[in-house]
């Protein structure tokens, strides 16, 4: 007996079918969304971006096909791909005022922040989130909701992601160049619209900091502040401290070294809310020893803050699906992060939204 099952159905005439066709339409482009994703990694998989720039003025198909690593006979599917990829405004089309000119395509400026070089490329993280060891674990979020793993990576791994990139260096490598450019743009737009945050301490922690970009950054503008990165030691490990920076390997769910300010970034939203509590309580001893009350600078998206942008809310949902799939965490909204903060402990608390779709939050004891 064949699988295939005959349904009967009803005509649907006039209004109804219309919107049946809309919600149809709406529903393939949901169905076929990660053609988004695919797209541009296989764009930035073949160098378009840096061919393109290094071009120095439009570049027209054929000077494009001539430049890229393709077979032959693909040059007609790369039409295919820039067409897709101007539409979505990640390369642009010069159309030019002379007869017989082909059209040249010009970088935008998602296709800038592609570039393999620039110190701000977000081409780590694309290869990261899209690499299939890191979209495996998406394929397994109905098995996680329905059985008792943390995390639908751990279903996929059999550990979390955190041990998983302790074991392949690749990856490892990846994600840490990824949140290096990413911290790069961050901490110049703290430094230039509010760098009243970091006026005056004498010491800070970046808990999870990696290696140490942002407080590399803090040093170099802010030469009297005593720098400490606290990271897992795999992470640390061979790092050379300096004059004013220093890397200490541990776990901050145990200790977090004293300063007059702990910095956060992109650490919560890797965690459940029991966890978060633990954390910050850590942090708030660091910051009240000694009779001292420091502050705590969070950096960290809080949902719903782009009222009416309906796609930054999207972007921000986007990131909250994929702490779902990857580790234990979430994005949260304002009434979230306040109730972890008294939870805590802390008494008061000051959103800064200077950071697009993340804002930087101080939290006081
Ligand atoms: C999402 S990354 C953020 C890195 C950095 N703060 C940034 O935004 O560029 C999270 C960091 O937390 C670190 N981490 C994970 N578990 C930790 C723990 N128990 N103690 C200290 N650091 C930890 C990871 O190694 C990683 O560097």
């Amino acid at each position: 007996m064949s699988g295939f099952r005959q349904l009967s159905f009803k005509l649907v005439p006039g209004r109804q079918g219309t919107e049946l066709l809309h919600a149809q339409a709406h529903t393939w482009n949901h169905i076929l969304s990660f053609a988004k994703s695919m797209s541009l990694k296989c764009a930035v998989q073949l160098g378009i971006p840096d061919i393109i720039h290094n071009h120095g003025k439009p570049m027209t198909f054929s000077e494009l096909i001539a430049a890229l690593p393709i077979h032959p006979s693909k040059a007609g599917n790369v039409y295919r791909l820039m067409r897709f990829l101007v539409h979505s405004g990640v390369f642009a089309e010069e159309k030019s005022t002379e007869i017989d000119q082909e059209e040249g395509y010009l970088l935008t400026g998602v296709s800038r922040l592609l570039l393999k070089d620039d110190p701000l490329s977000l081409t780590p993280l694309l290869l990261f989130v899209l690499d299939p060891d890191m979209t495996k674990p998406w394929h397994h979020l109905t098995s996680w909701l329905q059985n008792d793993d943390p995390m639908p990576f751990d279903t996929a791994h059999g550990m979390t992601m955190w041990d998983y990139e302790g074991c392949d260096p690749k990856m490892a490598h990846l994600f840490q160049d990824a949140m290096a450019s990413d911290t790069r743009l961050v901490i110049s737009v703290v430094i230039d619209k509010c760098s009243d945050v970091l006026e005056g301490l004498e010491s800070l922690v970046d808990v999870g900091g990696s290696s140490g970009t942002m407080t590399k950054a803090i040093t170099d503008a802010f030469p009297n502040i005593e720098c400490t990165v606290l990271d897992l030691p795999h992470v640390v490990a061979g790092l050379q401290d300096n004059a004013n920076l220093k890397y200490v390997g541990g776990d901050m769910f145990e200790a977090v070294p004293p300063a007059d300010a702990v910095l956060l970034k992109w650490i919560l939203h890797d965690w459940n809310d029991e966890e978060c509590v633990k954390i910050l309580q850590k942090c708030k001893e660091a910051i009240t020893r000694n009779g001292k009350k420091g502050k705590v600078i969070i950096i960290e998206m809080m949902v719903g803050n782009q009222k009416g942008d309906k796609d930054s809310t999207e972007t921000q949902l986007f990131f909250d699906m994929l702490m779902m799939a990857l580790v234990k965490g979430k994005e949260r909204n304002e009434k979230e992060w306040a109730k972890l903060f008294y939870d805590a402990g802390f008494t008061d608390y000051k959103i800064k939204p200077i950071l697009g779709l993340r804002s930087l939050i101080e939290v006081y004891p």
